[in-house]
């Protein structure tokens, strides 16, 4: 049986929500990772330094004691924020980024920022202090064709903030199109980008195939497939500036199948082995590792994993349901047979 032994990966953009939701989907994530950048968008969102620890003390109690997962913490960054409050998170040792949320482009990015000019000072504090910019890349102007928002993002509000802000970190997250391949390649050495599984195993057909499938719809939407091989191309070339981030985003079957569906995959129940399934496919089974357990930590400029974890290619069944709350949650892939499984 063909095994696959990695240092232990970690997930560099997650959604685990908070309560009962929190408590059903955490166990998932730290199964296969040691950590993970946590999203700060609940409701509210979570904007402070002492908000951010209290959440991830809600998290840590969400876990058996005897795990050893670690929650980096994020701020939600609005027109608000201070340059004092990103000084005290850089300063915390538990906030590790700041997401910027363009407002209205996603789920609860209502008080995200309006424009990118308001946070300057903001963004000048945590280039000083090494915080990380999280960046959901995408313009929400409604005359902007929602299959082109990632592309006229770059354009008009990712480029110019690279040259106004050069040693500002920034993580392009979840990723899309060929053009922002194209565009994090030639950027410099402070632009990285996350991808997600669904984005590397699916095109936009995936939304119609055969009907309309809510649980393929995320933000950004899948692209195009000559998008797709783009994304597949760079997270199994090699590249540092390329690594895992799932972006796993928990809604209620209820609250997707509704007459307005929310936006989110759910992939932390078997996220580490559906990548395991796209780089195998890619013939490239060796560059897992630097994706999935290096790259990122590199550029957080955390240490990298010393555990170690093992991938076994033996077929299992990924739930067609898992518990969530009262409801239930479908995770991508749900009821089909995945190639690789934790040993
Ligand atoms: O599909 C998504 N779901 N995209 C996002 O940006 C947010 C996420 C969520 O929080 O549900
Ligand atoms: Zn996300």
């Amino acid at each position: 049986m063909q095994t696959l032994e990695i240092t232990r990966p970690d997930d560099w953009h997650v959604h685990l929500r908070d309560g009962a939701e929190l408590a059903a989907v955490a166990g998932h994530t730290a199964r296969r990772f040691a950590r993970a950048i946590v999203m700060p968008n609940l409701l509210p969102p979570v904007t402070t330094t002492a908000q951010a620890a209290a959440y991830r003390d809600r998290i840590r109690a969400a876990l058996p004691p005897s795990s050893e997962f670690e929650p980096l913490m994020t701020l939600y960054l609005t027109d608000r924020t201070t340059p004092e409050e990103i000084a005290r998170a850089g300063a915390s040792g538990i906030v590790h980024a700041v997401k910027l949320y363009p407002a209205g482009a996603t789920t609860h990015s209502d008080a995200g920022v309006t424009a990118i000019e308001r946070t300057q000072a903001v963004l000048e504090t945590m280039a000083a202090t090494g915080l990380v910019l999280s960046v959901h890349g995408e313009v929400t102007a409604a005359q902007v064709d929602v299959f082109d928002r990632e592309v006229a993002f770059i354009d008009s509000v990712l480029a110019p903030l690279i040259e106004r802000l050069p040693d500002l970190r920034i993580v392009f997250e979840h990723i899309t199109t060929r053009a922002a391949v194209d565009f994090v390649l030639a950027a410099p050495v402070t632009v990285a980008a996350t991808i997600t599984p669904q984005h590397l195993l699916l095109n936009r057909n995936a939304l119609f195939a055969g009907g309309l499938r809510p649980h393929h719809y995320c933000l950004p939407v899948l692209k195009r497939e000559r998008d797709r091989e783009a994304l597949v191309g760079a997270a199994t070339g090699g590249s540092p500036k390329f690594f895992l981030g799932t972006d796993s985003a928990p809604h209620a079957e209820a609250a997707k199948l509704a007459d307005c569906g929310c936006a989110g995959c759910y992939t932390a129940v078997a996220a580490l082995e559906l990548y395991a399934e796209v780089f195998e496919d890619a013939g490239a089974l060796a560059r897992l590792e630097g994706f999935a357990s290096w790259f990122g930590a590199d550029f957080y400029r955390l240490p990298r994993n010393r555990e170690r974890l093992t991938l076994v290619r033996e077929p299992w069944r990924i739930p067609p349901w898992l518990p969530l709350g009262g409801g239930r949650l479908i995770p991508l892939r749900a009821d089909t047979t995945c190639r690789w499984r934790l040993a």
